[in-house]
């Protein structure tokens, strides 16, 4: 397959939508509030806001160069600036990442799908926390019907990536993301002022240093790489559809700025409205399940119809959320199969298709019927959760900041980030220091430890 076959994003702000859509998922509003509740709130969100300045923002950048520079896989990628060397298995576990993660992401996502159509036929109106408790247990225990979901939206997926990525992610991206970020603000508001809101503002703004520990650290990081897609080649993927004119520092701060301020939004809507009515904030993966249709009712309490339309929208702005997430992992992996076995796209997206069905009704299933085996003490859906993003993802994310750090020509690095010497960048020394010194060794440090204490 010729390189020029395989498409670029349209325009600058296409391009960075589409990279912000991949990195703004559930991540942001599913899995960033939990972490946050389990990890003690305030504390836990300065830490992770220093990985994603730290350690984020130059790692996104590294993979921004890698891909622009190749224009294709992220295996590829590797092959082409380091042949003949064992830097592919980098791109290699990447695409092992991208299986996993999408395997498990879409069993949360068409959990979102199940809410959405639980909002569109009313479902929401009337219940208590306790009944909304208890329906998220039924459903997500039950055999069939979360697998349902969750194979329509890998079909979702499936139809968008086989269709090319362009036209489909880049419009799509373009119009879906100013929405959500409009319908997230606007729920941040109507939940910081419910009554007994107040308790989950404190939460989140005033850090209690006593419950940090090594886990902790972990718990930032892998929610940094997670939340920020790194680590696994998602945006070398992406960037290697970039065009020649594309300011790389700069779209790297715009994606990092948009999925922040949309995780900490997310924890507004989310903890204010957990505190307000009752329900403890480490309440783990259920959490938006079961609290975000509360906040709906109780916040238009006696305009039902505002509750109605409120609660259609976001779920469907979360599935939307979450598809340009999961193409995103899709496309990580389809464009290795296609263009490494030469094989058409449609093939590979295929095979991507299945097997993530098969490893997602296996995640789907450890959390209901299965829920008794145990992989080293997890489910396999946490199992899969676990091993990318507290392992892979990082340790992926310290070995392309060593690559580009010091195995990478630096006029290569410096030609990307200058656009060939069009630019003026002054951070580049400051890049290259992260990546090579500081970058590598806070990971390892934060490992290492992990590793002591565990
Ligand atoms: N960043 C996405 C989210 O926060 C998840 C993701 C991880 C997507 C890794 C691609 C790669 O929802």
């Amino acid at each position: 397959m010729e390189n020029n076959d395989r498409g670029k994003f349209g325009s600058k702000l296409g391009a960075i939508l589409a990279a912000a859509g991949s990195a703004v998922g559930l991540g942001n509003v599913w899995r960033f509030p939990y972490e946050t509740g389990n990890n003690g709130g305030a504390a836990f969100i300065l830490i992770y806001l220093g990985c994603v300045l730290a350690l984020g923002l130059p790692i996104m950048i590294a993979e921004f160069v890698i891909g622009r520079r190749t224009h294709t896989n992220i295996v590829g990628a590797f092959e082409k600036l380091a042949p003949g060397t064992q830097w592919k298995w980098v791109g290699r576990i990447g695409v092992i990442s991208a299986f996993f993660i999408l395997s498990f992401y879409s069993v949360i996502a068409g959990w979102t799908l199940e809410y959405m159509f639980e909002a569109i036929s009313n479902g929401f109106s009337g219940k208590t926390p306790g009944e909304f408790d208890a329906a998220f247990t039924a459903f997500s225990t039950s055999p069939w019907r979360p697998l349902i979901w969750l194979i329509l939206f890998l079909v979702a997926t499936h139809v968008i990536i086989a269709r090319g990525v362009e036209k489909g992610i880049e419009s799509f991206s373009k119009l879906m993301m100013p929405m959500l970020f409009i319908l997230i603000t606007v729920l941040a508001v109507c939940s910081v002022t419910l009554p007994g809101a107040g308790a989950g503002v404190e939460f989140l703004l005033k850090p209690d240093f006593s419950k940090v520990n090594s886990q902790v650290f972990l718990a930032a990081l892998g929610q940094a790489f997670f939340s920020l897609s790194l680590g696994m080649g998602t945006l070398c993927t992406y960037a290697s559809y970039f065009k020649k004119d594309t300011n790389l520092i700069r779209s790297a701060v715009s994606v990092g700025l948009i999925d922040t301020f949309v995780a900490i939004l997310a924890g507004f809507i989310i903890f204010p409205a957990a505190f307000s009515v009752g329900i403890e904030p480490d309440a783990g993966p259920s959490l938006i399940f079961i609290t975000l249709p509360n906040v709906f009712q109780q916040a238009f309490d006696g305009l039902p119809w505002l509750a109605y339309i409120f609660s259609v929208l976001f779920y469907l702005l979360l599935a939307v959320a979450a598809l340009t997430s999961t193409i995103s992992l899709h496309e990580v992996a389809t464009a290795y199969i296609y263009e490494e076995f030469k094989i058409s796209r449609k093939r590979a997206a295929l095979y991507v298709t299945a097997s993530c069905c098969v490893l997602g009704i296996l995640a789907s299933l450890s959390l209901g019927v299965g829920r008794d085996i145990l992989i080293f003490g997890m489910s396999f859906f946490d199992l899969l959760d676990f091993v990318t993003a507290k392992l892979f993802l990082p340790l992926g994310g310290a070995l392309i900041a060593i690559f580009v750090g010091w195995y990478l020509n630096k006029r290569i690095t410096r030609n990307e980030l200058t656009n060939e010497g069009t630019l003026k960048v002054n951070s580049y020394k400051a890049i290259i220091f992260i990546l090579r010194y500081v970058a590598p060794t806070a990971i390892m440090v934060i490992f290492i430890n992990e590793l002591l204490i565990a």
